[in-house]
């Protein structure tokens, strides 16, 4: 199996390059300035030109904040470049992953979110990735929107890595304790999005494959919790103690708002494709320890 994918230094994209090298799939990155999402014609030619079974959109706008100040942008990217991937596979017969995000829900539900349950996105980037889902949907019958959250890995910028950074210099870090999800690591997403992939080409027919999915790491925490485990498994590892202090959102202000509920109820992926992604929080320790054990492997990766 040959997966294209768009974006090279995100961490969904390297995720899936590390991953597929251990399960012998091979995987073409299609990146800038091959791929710029915001060039439509650019996109359509380059994805029609590279051969391979599945297409995966794993590149976008993700500044949250950002994206406030840059809504033009953010929509070319994460909604009309999303639609320019999905239409080219389409039009070359090939089926589309498009990565997106507990952002399109605004987090007032008291459970996790189904996939159908109702989308009402709170800043930009939630509104341009819920774009993109419409788009993709419209333009390439054979689509997985794969939802997922708190994305973290030893690649790129990412929460678990700043605290991290933090914790070598602070002995107590404020963090969010009012906003709950499930911290996902992009290389156990990588492992279901092969493992999707596979299904979608040995069974093309299959209905059920395709439409919306929840894929994030199992079990749910708050943002501080998530940090507590990443300064607890780096004691172990003789970094310095570090102590959370849990705040609310109201005290750490965004230009961005974000979900309090980002919970996304991942039973239909377990149903369908029989896929479980690990308990965030082994998966969690796993990339401490990948950090603080072998820190010079990240930056040659
Ligand atoms: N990170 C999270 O917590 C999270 C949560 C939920 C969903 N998601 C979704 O998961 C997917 C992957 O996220 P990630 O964390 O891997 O993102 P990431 O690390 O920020 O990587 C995004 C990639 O998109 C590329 N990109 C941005 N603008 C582009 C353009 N105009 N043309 C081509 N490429 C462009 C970037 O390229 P450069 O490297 O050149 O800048 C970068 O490689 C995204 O769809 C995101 O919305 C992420």
């Amino acid at each position: 199996m040959k997966l294209v994918v768009t974006g090279r230094h995100g961490q969904v994209a390297r995720a899936l390059v590390e991953r597929g090298r251990s399960a012998g799939v091979e995987v073409v990155c299609l990146a800038r300035p091959e791929v710029d999402l915001t060039e439509p014609d650019l996109v359509a030619r380059t994805i029609e030109a590279t051969r391979g079974d599945v297409v995966i959109n794993a590149a976008a706008y993700t500044a949250v904040d950002k994206a406030e100040a840059e809504p033009d942008l953010a929509m070319r990217v994460n909604g009309e470049g999303a639609r320019a991937v999905a239409a080219a596979a389409a039009r070359t017969g090939r089926p589309v992953v498009q990565i997106s995000t507990d952002y399109v829900f605004d987090g007032v539900l008291d459970r996790p979110y189904c996939e159908d349950d109702p989308v009402g996105p709170l800043g930009v980037y939630g509104r341009t990735k819920l774009a993109g889902e419409t788009a993709v949907a419209a333009a390439n019958a054979r689509h997985v929107i794969a939802r997922t959250a708190w994305v973290y890995s030893p690649f790129g910028h990412n929460f678990l890595k700043t605290m991290l950074r933090l914790g070598l210099t602070r002995d107590e870090v404020d963090v969010v304790a009012d906003q709950w999800g499930a911290p996902t690591s992009a290389l156990d997403l990588a492992d279901a999005l092969i493992a999707m992939a596979r299904r979608l080409v040995g069974e093309p027919d299959n209905a059920s494959l395709y439409g919306a999915f929840h894929a994030t790491g199992s079990l749910y925490t708050s943002w501080a919790g998530f940090a507590a485990a990443i300064f607890a498994q780096a004691a172990m590892l003789e970094r310095r103690p570090v102590a959370v202090t849990p705040i609310s959102t109201a005290q750490y202000p965004t230009p961005a708002a974000r979900p309090a509920n980002s919970r996304l109820d991942a039973g239909k992926l377990h149903r369908v494709y029989g896929l479980a992604l690990p308990e965030w929080r082994s998966s969690a320790h796993d990339c401490v320890k990948r950090l603080i054990l072998s820190p010079e492997a990240q930056e040659r990766s």
